[in-house]
Parts: C-alpha cells; structure tokens; sequence
C-alpha cells in the first residue's frame, strides 16, 4: 500500500522524479506493469501512455548500420506478434517525432559507455538513444519488455491487445562486460536452430557472451578442413551414454551412431546470428585434457598411440594430448587456424582444466619426459604450463588473448591469459585477478545451472545426506545473490573481474527442452546480477518482476523451470 502511494506520488509529480535522479537513485519500479529483467540502473515513471498503431513509423539513424539492424527487429517483433507492419525510415533527426520510435545516436550520453542506453517514451513516441549498437539493442529489449507480454508471441496474437507502454524515462548500462551462457555440446549435441534460438534467449535478458565449449571427451562438434577425422569420426559415438533412455534425444546419424556436428557453414551462421544480437560467440577447443574425441580421430596425439574410445562414461581421464610431440602443436595451431577464421572474438577459449597430474599419460610418455628434461621443466605441472604458453603464443601472434579454466594457473600462467575461475569460492579467480589477470567468476556452486534447482535430490541408498549422489539444489535465489567479485580482491584489481554467468554441463541433458528448464529463469537472476549495480539489487523486488517475466519465455514456449519435475531423460 505505501508503494502504491509512492507510486502515484511519483506518477503524478515528476519533481521526486526528478529528485531521486538527481540524487542517482533508480525510482521503485511503478507497477506490475513494468517488469524489466534485468533492472534498468535508473527508471522515472511518467504521466500516460505511448499506443502503437499501424501509422507508428520505426526512424532509424540514417547511415547507422546498428539503429537499422535494431529498428528491424523491432519491425520484426511487432509485425510477428501484433500484426503490425510498420515502415523502418532512416531519419536525420536527434529529437522525438510524433507517433514514431526513433532510434539513434544522435544526442547520446557517453557516459552510459557501448552498451548503455537511454529510452524516453511519453505518450506521443519513444526515442531511444546510444553510443553504439549494443546499447540501442539493449534499448529495443527494454521497450519490449515495455509493451504486453504478447510481443514475445512467434505468431500473430489473436485476442485484442492494446500495443501500448508507459511514459517512462531510463538511463542504464551494465555492470560487467562478460555476461555469458556456456553450453556443452560435446555430451549432447544441439542443432543449429537450437543454439540460435538459446543466443535470442541470452540476448533478451541482456546477456552479451555465448561460450560455444564445442570438444570434450564425449564428442568433437566443429568441422576442420584439415583434420576431417575429427568430425567423421570424433563427432560420433556408440550411443547415448551417460546412463539415458535412447529416447531423450534425436542426435542420431543415418548409421545409428549418436551424435552431430556443425559445418563451416552453420558456424558462420551461427556467428551472424548472435553479432546482430550483440552476443559475442567465444569458442571453446578443450586441450591439452578432455581430449578423447580428439584422440579416438587422431591416435597419433596422444602419448600411448591409442586406441581410444569415446564410449566412456563421464569423467576425468587419463589420456590427455601428448605434450612432448610436436605433432599435436601443429595439428592444434592447424585447428585453431581455422577457429580464428570462423570467430572474431577477441578471446578464445582453451580449456585447460582436469588433467590429472597424478596419473596423466605424460608421466609414462618418453616424448613427455623428454620435453621436461630438454626445456628445464620441473615435472607435469610445468609441462601443462608448456603446453598452454606454446598455445598462447600462437594465439597472441593472431592478435587474440587466451581464456582457460583456471589450472591453467597451475605451474606457472601465460603471461597475458585472461582466467575463468570454477571451483570452490573462486579463490583461483581472486589470485588470478590481483596478479592482474582478467577474470571471469564462474564458481559451480553458484553458477552451474545444470545443478539441480530444487528441491534436495536425496538418493535414498544414502544415509548421510551430506554423501555423494544427494544434491543441494542451487535454487533462483542463490544464483540472484552471487557475488562476482569474491572477498579478497585488492579495491585495485576489481577492474579485472570482468563478469560471470551460468555454464549448462550437459552430461544429463540430452535434449533442448531440458537445457531450456536448467536456463531459465535462473539466467534471469544471473543476467540481473551481472547488469544491475549491487547496492540496487533486492530479491523481493526481483521475484515479483520474474513472475511477470516468466510469462515472456512462456509465449515464445520456452520450457522453463516453475517446481515442476525436470523433462524425461
Ligand atoms: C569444469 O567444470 N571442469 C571447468
Ligand atoms: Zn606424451
């Protein structure tokens, strides 16, 4: 009730907006008609309403390729769902124009950096503003979540809605600048379509990072000209493994073997498909462990010479690339060659966790122990250092900068490797950043998503429900309360935790529709934790606007978590 209060005091006096805009406070949100996810930084709700029609033009910043590729969209999304067909103009314009949504970088705070963005609607129009085209798209995701849920509907609604937002004024930017999703396609493959329409998803809650993690034991899912075994027959395995019901998947070739690959092809489409969302596409090529795929195509590279099998439940393995030939080098600068040509991230992703120093295939490889002897190496962890140093010059020399997990700390780090830190409470990541390293904290107590999400999965052979195979659920909550920058980081190197986000493991997820319910909404708390400035962040608040925001992924059929049992596997 004092909300509501509040509320209308402020609806009908925009001095306390004014105010509490000037003080740098966001405004409470208004209504439960608005509900954005994530929280914009600073909101002033206005007196009425802007309504849409089929006159309302879309004005586009001429000679701006980033305000066309957005107002298209938004043509698009308003065309798809509501049925109107409204014109995208290019205009010279830099204030707001009567029944029209212009979007522009004319007049833009560069203060809110590339990706901040401003949006003014009042009941004649909406002008969205920003330096760039990530910050106008961001303004276009915003003026959805403005209108009815019924925008985010794939199909022309048929009930009557009024296309209508309020007059609101929003001044945001993000916190961080890696706000990911990491999928594993090696366990199980997803399609093409799939992880296209997982990148809409991400872009929609704002996040701007899909980590494609895209070889591991289980499967290789890239081709390479090159190397064609990799594909023809890392791609493949026997079955479905994992101990699942055949069933829960499609992933089946004309042989029967179980498994997928994305072509050249489909990765340049992929790679389009996320830049106009502004979703930067990081590969992920696992080496020198999890390497099996690899191995199973190419005995050669690794140490015993093979064979090796993919058929292997998960795990850690002991058969890793060979270190001491430099054979596997030129094969994997050979694959990195044309992972470059197919990504323009700035950073990629070597993997580089889990090789297990107690019993990893260099201990017993003449060619292994040789590399220690002749380079001075003191024993494994020194070559796994060799190994990643070796990569990292390869991809420095190509103008990127290496990412790995972070036992590419252990025996010595690259010099300029930036580190995603897994384990524990990121203690690796703390380091990593005070050594100045750039940081993504990724903690699996926190930011796994393919964990459960309640409530306790208890296996009743256990007793103790502290034992293995009883699983504390990581719930909606816990994910809106993670911290990314961990107690222990000096105030001077805050700078270099550049973010985090939710990473899907797939060894139990073996279709979409489960991939979609481990995601969602738990990447909404997660988006919302990497956007919003922590001292504005109030899980009441959040849970109140996610009921509404659910509804959005339900529209677009989205198969999201909501208490019920997880779907077949
Ligand atoms: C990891 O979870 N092995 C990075
Ligand atoms: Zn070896």
């Amino acid at each position: 009730m004092m909300k509501k209060c509040l509320l209308a005091m402020i609806g009908a006096c925009g001095m306390i907006c004014g105010v509490l805009s000037a003080i740098g406070l966001a405004a409470d949100q208004p209504d439960a008609t608005i509900a954005i996810v994530p929280r914009p930084l600073r909101m002033e709700r206005k007196e009425g309403t802007f309504v849409l029609n089929g006159n309302t033009t879309i004005l586009v910043e001429k000679g701006s390729a980033d305000a066309e590729n957005v107002g298209k969209q938004l043509a698009g999304w308003l065309k798809r769902s509501a049925g109107l067909e409204l014109a995208v103009s290019p205009t010279e314009e830099a204030n707001a124009v009567g029944n029209a949504i212009l979007i522009t970088g004319k007049n833009a705070n560069t203060a809110l950096g590339n990706e901040g963005y401003q949006l003014e609607s009042t009941a004649k129009g909406v002008v969205i503003t920003a330096t760039a085209g990530p910050g106008l798209f961001y303004g276009m995701q915003t003026l959805l979540q403005l209108l009815p849920t019924e925008v985010f509907s794939p199909s022309k609604v048929e009930e009557a809605v009024v296309w209508s937002l309020p007059a609101v004024r929003i001044e945001d930017q993000p916190r961080f600048r890696w706000r990911g999703l990491m999928v594993d396609v090696s366990r199980h493959f997803f399609t093409k379509d799939e992880i296209k329409n997982y990148i809409e998803l991400m872009s929609q809650q704002k996040l701007n990072t899909f980590h494609w993690h895209l070889n591991d034991d289980q499967g290789w899912r890239i081709e390479i000209k090159k190397y064609p075994k990799l594909t023809e027959v890392g791609a493949w395995r026997k079955d479905i493994g994992f101990r699942l019901d055949p069933k829960s998947s499609t992933a089946y070739g004309p042989d029967g073997r179980y498994g997928g690959f994305y072509t050249q092809d489909d990765v340049r489409e992929v790679v389009a498909y996320a830049a106009a969302r502004y979703v930067n596409v990081v590969p992920e090529i696992e080496m020198p462990g999890h390497a099996l795929a690899a191995l199973a195509s190419y005995p050669e590279l690794g140490c015993t010479g093979g064979p090796y099998s993919m058929d292997s439940p998960g795990g850690i393995f002991a058969d890793v690339f060979c270190a001491g030939n430099d054979k596997t080098f030129e094969v994997l600068e050979g694959v990195l060659g044309e992972v470059l040509d197919l990504f323009p991230s700035k950073i990629i992703h070597i993997g580089g966790d889990e090789v297990p120093m107690d019993r990893v295939s260099w201990k017993k490889c003449e060619k292994c122990q040789a590399r220690i002897h002749n380079e001075g190496l003191k024993g494994e962890p020194e070559l796994q250092a060799y190994f990643i140093r070796r990569i990292e010059k390869f991809l420095t020399a190509h103008g990127r900068t290496l990412i790995g997990w972070e036992e590419i700390l252990e025996g010595g780090l690259a010099p300029t490797a930036d580190v995603m830190s897994w384990r524990r409470n990121g203690e690796v990541g703390v380091a990593a950043a005070n050594a100045g390293h750039d940081v993504v904290m990724i903690p699996g107590y926190r930011c796994y998503l393919s964990r459960g999400q309640g409530p306790m999965r208890v296996n009743p052979a256990n007793t103790n429900a502290k034992k293995k195979g009883n699983y504390d659920p990581l719930t909606l909550e816990m994910v809106y309360n993670f911290e990314p920058v961990a107690e222990g980081v000096a105030p001077d190197k805050v700078k270099h935790i550049i973010g985090s986000g939710g990473a899907l493991w797939t060894e139990g997820t073996a279709n979409y529709a489960r991939l979609q319910f481990s995601t969602f909404p738990r990447a909404c708390a997660a988006a919302e934790f990497l956007w919003l400035d922590p001292k504005l962040k109030n899980w009441e608040d959040f849970k109140n606007r996610i009921d509404t925001h659910v509804n959005r992924l339900k529209v677009q059929g989205v198969n999201y978590y909501q208490g019920q049992p997880p779907p077949a596997r």
